[in-house]
């Protein structure tokens, strides 16, 4: 059997940079003809560069064959047609890379989990793509029962029954966030299933890149519903039931873009600016029913909602030299301060926001 060679690119130059066997790790399945190299440009056998390097510094213009650079995750910098490795298998290697791991938190490493939430139940808004997803995996994981949301009802019982052959219980429910009826139904359904809500993620959300001087009113309600209002009345609707329990934790999913300001996303900004306050004003009011109410603040995660504008080199060269890691955020890399949030080590943490950005906001 001919075996492929594909290079891995361990510069070294740039630290941090996605090193070589947690890549080699994400691909190594795909097909047993495939041998990794380190690569050295000399190497002429080699088919495909994978380099985990952020800024991709180093030897990349004495390669012309299809080389794929997966700092945050992934992206496609070069492809020639004329690629003599087989079609497939390119493209199974870059759709390992620009999607998030279908386990992704469930099971083995990935799944340290902080805390021990058995006989818990998690809401998690926004669970079947990125961010949300990886939140509801981890927090099954650590033995939460968990009710999986999205507009889309296959798309709700795809995660779920993910989760549930790992052993959880999950609940699907189709909702769309922005109609306030939906969402009592939604808890209405949760608190049916299963008599209680002990942890509520507000994640869903969704962005807009614009000049301001060309957003209109219906871009700002579409941002300002899902990402601002939406996130109060989940919290407002379930809360009712967390108060009810006196007891709960309330975990709003907003941005660093809620503490710094960027071109060309007022509203998204305005939005998580708002969800920042909100978690203080909350946290102050329901102190008393024993409900902690936080937030994380993630920098650039890849996601869905964002790989469009991350595979345009000139977005990615600008984001990635505002942060001092030098690389994009992994869902991986969210999950673990929402177990915390989520977990008894936080009854005496409210109104607080953690930052998870690489150190952006340091500066
Ligand atoms: N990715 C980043 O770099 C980043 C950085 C900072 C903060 N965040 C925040 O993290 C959260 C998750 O972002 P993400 O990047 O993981 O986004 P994503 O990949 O686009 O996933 C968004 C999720 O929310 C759901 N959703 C969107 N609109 C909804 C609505 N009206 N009702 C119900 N569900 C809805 C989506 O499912 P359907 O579309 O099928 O409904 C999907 O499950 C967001 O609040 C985002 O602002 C992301």
């Amino acid at each position: 059997m001919k075996k492929i060679r594909v290079g891995v690119k361990y510069c070294g130059q740039c630290t941090p940079h996605i090193d070589g066997p947690s890549i080699i790790e994400r691909v190594k399945d795909i097909d047993d003809r495939i041998v990794f190299v380190p690569w050295g440009a000399s190497d002429k056998e080699v088919l495909l560069v994978i380099s985990g390097c952020p800024t991709d510094c180093a030897s990349r213009p004495a390669f012309d064959g299809p080389m794929l650079n997966v700092a945050g995750n992934f992206l496609e910098r070069k492809r020639l047609p004329a690629s003599r490795l087989p079609e497939a298998i390119l493209k199974r290697i870059f759709g390992q890379f620009s999607k998030p791991r279908p386990d992704c938190n469930l099971g083995k490493e990935t799944m340290e989990a902080p805390s021990n939430l058995k006989g818990k139940v998690a809401l998690v808004t926004g669970s079947t793509k990125g961010i949300g997803r990886g939140i509801v995996g981890s927090l099954a994981s650590a033995g939460a029962d968990v009710v999986v949301v999205s507009r889309n009802q296959e798309d709700c019982n795809r995660v779920a029954d993910e989760i549930k052959r790992h052993g959880n219980d999950a609940l699907p429910v189709a909702a769309d966030l922005t109609d306030l009826d939906a969402i009592e139904k939604l808890v209405e359904k949760t608190v049916r299933h299963y008599g209680r809500i002990d942890i509520l993620v507000n994640n869903a959300g969704a962005s807009l890149t614009k000049r301001a001087e060309e957003i209109t009113e219906a871009d700002w309600d579409r941002i300002l519903n899902i990402d601002l209002k939406s996130v109060f009345f989940c919290a407002q609707i379930a809360g009712r039931q967390m108060i009810a329990q006196k007891s709960g934790k309330i975990i709003n999913v907003a941005s660093i873009l809620g503490l710094v300001g960027d071109r060309q996303v007022l509203p998204y900004c305005v939005a998580k600016g708002g969800v920042i306050q909100m978690t203080k004003a909350l946290a102050l009011e329901w102190a008393k029913y024993n409900i902690q109410v936080n937030t994380i603040c993630p920098g650039y995660v890849i996601t869905p909602m964002n790989e469009a504008d991350l595979k345009d080199e000139k977005i990615f060269n600008h984001i990635i030299r505002k942060i001092p890691m030098r690389r994009l955020g992994d869902v991986d890399d969210m999950v673990g301060a929402v177990n915390f949030l989520a977990s008894q080590a936080t009854n005496y943490m409210t109104g607080q926001s953690l930052v998870i950005d690489g150190g952006w906001t340091a500066e």
